[in-house]
């Protein structure tokens, strides 16, 4: 009798839920975006949401919760209930790198479930124009000259592009001033404005300016050249081999979100990316769409493992300490 009643409820439960699941959304999902509005992650998590409205049939709404290198705007997601009406929007440096510098008191990797990796682009090296450089050997010199001086802003300790800023520091090996900012958008706002002296920032979030003449661009932290900046050299041609770092970004729910509806949600980001107005604004700003065999959800879960593999052990090394 007993067995019965609870293989009963265990079906009953199942039918709630996928009949949850048949009819979400029934209303605005919002995406955590762990930054200030108008920088890289913030422009993602706005292209992406319209485009996925239209798949899912509810507003997207983005909700900007920034501070400690986006560590804040990832917990406030992971705490949310498991509905598949709260996003977390983020990349290699909160999904990956913090996990090893904060105490998160929660699991990146286990306490998300993975919805799709959505896009990647390599970081830049860029300047104030009044910086005493035209290339990446004189501005590593003038660095070099200037040890401990030089102001480079970041989005927060654990944050990409204080990530990336570390990685270079370690390779040319002087100090850099770390400059934290709520989001590389307002760090990139002081640097044209010659409040600070460089960031390493993502290449989707520095082109427009360095298009428009108003910061310089040194080196593309990759092997190849970005398409939308064919003048930018690499690393690898300026000088500074091997100083590789590309950006990957992904979206997650909180762990214990039904199937069925990180299935629909997957489904919406893959419509989105195959949108062809989305990838020409993706391309226009140096950002590249993942192969769609690695647009599943098991994909970003097996990219985000390695690659806590790969980078945990160069972060801990490097003995980052929270502010
Ligand atoms: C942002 O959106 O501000 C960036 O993703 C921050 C960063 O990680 O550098």
């Amino acid at each position: 009798m007993k067995r019965l009643t609870v293989a009963v409820v265990a079906m009953m439960l199942a039918l709630v839920t996928s009949a949850g699941a048949q009819n979400y959304p029934l209303k605005p999902i919002t995406i955590i975006v762990p930054f200030a509005a108008g920088g890289p992650t913030d422009a993602l998590a706005r292209v992406l949401g319209e485009r996925m409205r239209q798949s899912l049939g509810q507003t997207i709404l983005v909700e900007n919760v920034t501070g400690a290198g986006g560590t804040l705007g990832v917990a406030r997601a992971v705490h949310a209930a498991p509905d598949g009406y709260t996003l977390s929007i983020g990349h290699l440096g909160t999904h990956v790198v913090n996990g090893a510098i904060y105490p998160l008191g929660f699991d990146l990797v286990n306490d998300f479930d993975p919805v799709a990796e959505i896009s990647s682009n390599p970081m830049l090296i860029v300047s104030k124009n009044d910086v005493p450089a035209k290339n990446l050997k004189e501005l590593i010199a003038w660095i070099k000259a200037n040890d401990g001086k030089v102001s480079a802003g970041t989005a927060g300790v654990g944050s990409g592009s204080h990530f990336a800023g570390v990685y270079f520091e370690q390779l040319i090996g002087v100090k850099l001033q770390f400059v934290p900012y709520r989001g590389t958008a307002p760090a990139l706002q002081d640097l044209v404005a010659g409040q600070i002296d460089l960031i390493v920032d993502q290449a989707s979030n520095s082109l427009p300016q360095v298009q428009a003449g108003k910061i310089r661009a040194y080196g593309i932290a990759s092997t190849k050249r970005v398409p939308a900046a064919p003048a930018v050299p690499t690393v690898d041609e300026a000088g500074l081999p091997g100083f590789h770092i590309e950006l990957w970004s992904g979206i997650w729910v909180p762990k214990g979100t039904p199937k069925d509806i990180v299935a629909k949600l997957n489904a919406a980001v893959v419509d989105a990316l195959a949108d062809p107005a989305v990838r020409k604004r993706f391309a226009e700003v140096g950002l590249d769409v993942p192969p769609r065999a690695q647009q599943t959800p098991e994909a970003l879960a097996a990219h985000q493992q390695a690659e806590v593999k790969k980078w945990w052990p160069m972060i801990k090394a490097a003995n980052i300490k929270v502010q």
